[in-house]
């Protein structure tokens, strides 16, 4: 028996809905646990490319069971949409996505109110959020304020909603921004609960069920560590814990039935949107890793700003989040490169740290240190067995795994499921 928590080990992107798509194959239920349709998880199945933001990517796999949990937060009208986007590619939903009653709903005044605090945020403190509603949303979580999937089944939801709505609008009007439509509102949630309602569940019982019988589960994080509302680089993070923790607290499943911990890991460093970033390059190199790696965002097509490996935010990957081995992205990327750099330590203030500092300042005040590692010059696409690598390439992920203390398990060197290397320890 293995449940396994998969996580993104920098700041998003790194490549885990393939990774996840991947997995999948080996367990009977995926989970997502935080996070909302600010995620977007890439998937390329027999050469046909399709990005889920809120339904788990095991949708895709006939027979798969899969749950948004409780610690998701979940726009309906996004969630009918994904739906029918599923469906109308020809995989079933019903007896196969189960819906936390517990979740949380991002409703359109949530979208209004994130799309206000950003731009009444002064100069550099805007987070370059994705607006999807996201922080306000797990903000009225926290101020129980908030409306769960199972306010929506009730036949209390109206007054429920219009009280939310009146309040909400309160606020939106004072700071001069339009206000929601309640009656609109309230229709495009009645319409959209007609697809969702019978996928609504108690989702605890059924995962304990699931857990007893042996079945085994695979949790799909969303975003990455230094993007985690508390071990991230705050307050330029998203507002749910995408460290391992988070699966348990986002799904009901206790620490205690977790096994493996999968950190998905790109051969170099991405971000979306503000906050410190202390590989980032503004060159050449970094544009060309930014054209080779395609790197615009799966949810907002931004560019992603670049930079070379950090070894500094791997390693606070696996103290946070106990990672028990690598799924290493997109080493293909660099492919083209004749040196690259990994960035092994920080020197702040004239002195050499190995750890990412909490203060938002000294992050950015932290400079890169340098190892140089020599290209490879080859074209590694498509090469299915380690053994073939490059040396150079070999040598590459070596000092990653040296420089981490964790073995990389899985390594990707290109979009497709094929171009997927199993090395090691899996979910059994
Ligand atoms: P929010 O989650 O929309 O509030 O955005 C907060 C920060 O997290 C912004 O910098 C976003 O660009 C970033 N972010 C949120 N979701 C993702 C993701 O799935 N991948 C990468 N960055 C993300």
């Amino acid at each position: 028996m293995a449940n396994t928590i998969l996580i993104g080990a920098q700041w998003g992107d790194e490549g885990k809905g393939k990774i996840i798509d991947v997995l999948t194959e080996r367990v009977d239920w995926v989970v997502r646990a935080q996070g909302g349709n600010n995620a977007g998880h890439t998937v390329v199945v027999g050469g046909e490319r399709i990005v889920l933001h809120l339904v788990p990517s095991g949708i895709l796999h006939a027979g798969k069971r899969c749950v948004i949990g409780n610690g998701v937060v979940l726009d309906p009208m996004a969630l009918v949409a994904e739906i029918a986007e599923v469906t109308r590619r020809g995989h079933e939903v019903a007896g196969r996505l189960f819906i936390s009653d517990r979740a949380h709903v991002v409703f359109p005044y949530h979208r209004m109110l994130d799309a206000q605090g950003e731009a009444r945020r002064a100069k550099g403190e805007q987070i370059g959020t994705t607006q999807r509603g996201i922080g306000p949303t797990y903000s009225d979580k926290a101020a129980r304020f908030g409306l769960r999937m199972c306010d929506l089944l009730d036949p209390d939801f109206p007054a429920l909603l219009r009280a939310r709505v009146e309040e909400k609008n309160r606020v939106l009007a004072a700071m001069g921004a339009p206000v929601a439509d309640y009656a609109a509102v309230l229709a495009d949630i009645q319409q959209a609960m007609t697809t969702l309602a019978p996928l609504v569940c108690d989702t605890i019982p059924l995962l304990h069920d699931a857990v007893q019988r042996g079945e085994r589960i695979l949790f799909e994080g969303a975003q990455g560590i230094m993007l985690d509302i508390d071990f991230g680089t705050y307050p330029f993070v998203t507002s749910s814990n995408a460290s391992s923790g988070g699966a348990a607290t986002g799904s009901g499943v206790p620490p205690t039935r977790m096994n493996n911990v999968i950190g998905v890991l790109k051969a170099y460093t991405t971000r979306v949107g503000e906050g410190p970033f202390p590989t980032e390059l503004h060159d050449a190199n970094g544009d060309e890793i930014r054209r080779v790696g395609n790197e615009f965002g799966a949810t907002t097509g931004r560019p992603r700003r670049t930079g070379w490996f950090d070894a500094v935010v791997a390693r606070h990957a696996v103290m946070t989040c106990g990672v028990t081995e690598w799924a290493l992205t997109k080493l293909d990327v660099l492919d083209g490169f004749a040196t690259i750099p990994i960035c092994v330590a920080y020197e702040l203030d004239g002195q050499r740290i190995n750890h990412f500092p909490a203060n938002i300042r000294a992050a950015a005040r932290c400079r890169p240190v340098y190892e140089e590692m020599p290209g490879w010059h080859t074209p590694t696409r498509g090469i299915t067995n380690f053994a073939d690598l490059p040396d150079a390439a070999k040598r590459y992920v070596a000092r990653i795994v040296q420089l981490t203390g964790v073995p990389v398990g899985i390594l990707s060197l290109g979009p497709g499921r094929e171009s997927t290397l199993l090395l090691g320890a899996q979910p059994a």
